[in-house]
């Protein structure tokens, strides 16, 4: 199982460095991180970050792929043209060209296996947002994982992002995904433990006590 880091901080990416394998990002944590991207990414080299293209999804991930060595592309299956809602046809295209693309914002099975079809190295199921419908995210994963271990043995792989609690975390860490993006908050929760705390002050005392 390996940790991404949803977050573009580079405080944050330094922080986390022992125990991250990767990173996410989207526009939203952009907004929020009021990061360089392009610093971003150079601390993180060589692990991977994922960064979201937008407007025109084509121009932006081939300007982040020739900049950007450790770039993963994200690619939202849909977009919000009414005449085809689809980006599969140009998710095929850019994996044709070698750019490897992070196919996001899905929120069913049948998204994924679509995605995994059309030759996404990473399929990211937001869990968070499944269960803000009243859908089983553990449920979604395990499925997922079925999926993508009979289809792509050792090709793509499950990100589960959209993680809002430590218990989010350990859903999908039971579930077997391959991947979890757990912002940094989350890590420091996952991190402390108050009793932790209290029993290295106690050997401290000890310690001190020992010594003096
Ligand atoms: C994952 O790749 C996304 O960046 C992120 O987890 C989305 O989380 P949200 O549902 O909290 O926006």
């Amino acid at each position: 199982m390996k940790i991404f880091l949803d977050s573009s901080k580079i405080s944050e990416a330094k922080k986390w460095t022992p125990v991250i394998d990767g990173a996410t990002t989207n526009p939203s944590i952009l907004l929020k991180d009021g990061s360089d991207i392009y610093e971003f990414a150079k601390v993180m080299a060589p692990k991977p970050v994922s960064i979201e293209a937008c407007g025109n999804f084509r121009n932006d991930a081939r300007k982040y792929h020739k900049e950007i060595p450790n770039v993963v592309i994200k690619i939202p299956l849909l977009n919000l043209d009414a005449s085809s809602h689809s980006n599969l046809h140009l998710i095929k295209e850019l994996v044709d060209e070698g750019i490897p693309i992070n196919c996001t914002a899905l929120m069913s099975l049948s998204q994924v296996i679509l995605a995994t079809k059309a030759g996404a190295r990473y399929v990211s199921l937001f869990a968070g947002r499944v269960e803000d419908e009243g859908g089983d995210s553990v449920e979604m994963i395990e499925d997922c994982m079925f999926f993508l271990d009979q289809e792509e043995p050792g090709g793509t792989e499950l990100i589960v992002g959209s993680i809002r609690t430590v218990g989010n975390v350990l859903d999908a860490v039971r579930a077997g995904a391959h991947i979890v993006t757990i912002p940094p908050a989350i890590l420091e929760k996952m991190l402390m433990h108050r009793y932790s705390l209290e029993t290295v002050r106690q050997f401290e005392e000890a310690h001190n006590k020992l010594e003096g």
